[in-house]
């Protein structure tokens, strides 16, 4: 895919200077002090806390007086979050971008590199973002969570699409670890839905041989505080924050949705239940499995039928004209 831009990782020295003033919230922070920490000079630091003032960091002071936060900044940054999913396999190596065609397409790049199992890319912002089929994922700036991750499992092919729905689950649990009250419904393969609106969607790309994946990217897309979305997506799309009428935090929310992906993801690898497990917990959360008429959308073509369950490898069989049929991908509407 053509790229307008070549993205540039965040300079790690502004998470650093966030997470100095983050640890010293309560005081102003010289601008020496600063310097000393991150192994620059005075004027850098201003041109970075500038930098800061531009992603909406809000940072009172000067090179004369030293800084202060104002607010503790809701940023996904590496520093902010690898302590608090330490011990998770996302604790090393996480890569922070305020701009980016698409977390996916870099993780992707990065994992044919050699990017290990458990690297995590996350923007602020996609310019390209991509949605499964030919769609794009609408990602405005620190608005929602745009999160990539290259795993390396010991698994077949077949068994990517469960890995997925595991990965719909996590990002269900992370929310209602934060918000109990809310209940989003699973819609197969792996959107997650608030009053029919979607809240969530994940594109899990991979490389494999035939009997071996090489690596799989897991893509999350996840509406946050989005309190509008653009006209052509506003009867289908919602956020958290539209749900709940209240902010969310998204460091904690990626936090939760880390941790709880670390967990479904290791069960799903060492417990030799877990598949089973996987799929009747997707299907128990979710309204559209059994008896649900529906219309499906693959291959440029279309049919309509009941919803009859989930077959062993976690594919969507769907009654039609009196065949049952399995449906491996494509786009599962409502009649
Ligand atoms: C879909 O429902 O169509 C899947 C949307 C997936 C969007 C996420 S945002 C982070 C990652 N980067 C991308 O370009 N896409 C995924």
């Amino acid at each position: 895919m053509p790229r307008s831009f070549t993205p540039q990782p965040t300079d790690l020295r502004l998470g650093r200077i966030v997470r100095l003033l983050t640890d010293h919230a309560t005081v102003v922070v010289s601008g020496t002090k600063i310097a000393d920490e991150i192994g620059g000079s005075r004027s850098e630091v201003w041109r970075l806390i500038q930098q800061l003032r531009g992603l909406g960091v809000d940072v009172a002071g000067h090179p004369a007086t030293g800084y202060q936060l104002r607010a503790v900044p809701d940023l996904l940054l590496p520093n902010i979050l690898q302590p608090l999913v330490q011990g998770t396999r996302f604790g090393e190596h996480i890569h922070h971008f305020y701009k980016i065609g698409s977390t996916n397409t870099a993780a992707m790049d990065a994992a044919a590199a050699g990017a290990p199992d458990g690297s995590v890319f996350l923007a602020e912002e996609q310019t390209a973002g991509r949605g499964r089929g030919a769609n794009a994922w609408q990602s405005a700036r620190s608005t929602g969570i745009y999160c990539s991750v290259v795993l390396r499992p010991a698994l077949p092919p077949t068994e990517v699409l469960v890995l997925s729905l595991a990965a719909a689950l996590a990002v269900r649990s992370a929310i209602r670890q934060i918000d109990s009250s809310v209940d989003p419904d699973l819609k197969w393969p792996n959107d997650l839905l608030i009053d029919g609106k979607k809240v969530c969607g994940i594109l899990a790309e991979m490389n494999a041989e035939a009997t071996r994946v090489r690596y799989v990217v897991v893509g999350i897309g996840l509406n946050v505080n989005q309190a509008t979305f653009p006209r052509e997506l506003a009867d289908q799309a919602t956020s958290l924050r539209l749900t709940t009428g209240s902010e969310w935090s998204r460091v904690e929310l990626a936090v939760a949705l880390l941790k709880s992906l670390h967990r479904e993801y290791r069960d799903l690898l060492e417990r030799p239940d877990a598949r089973k497990l996987i799929l009747r917990r997707f299907a128990d959360y979710s309204s559209w499995i059994k008896g649900k008429a529906v219309r499906i959308e693959e291959n440029g073509g279309s049919f309509e039928g009941t919803t009859e369950g989930l077959d062993e490898g976690g594919f969507l069989r769907v009654r039609a004209a009196g065949l049952l049929r399995t449906v491996l991908s494509g786009t599962v509407r409502p009649l």
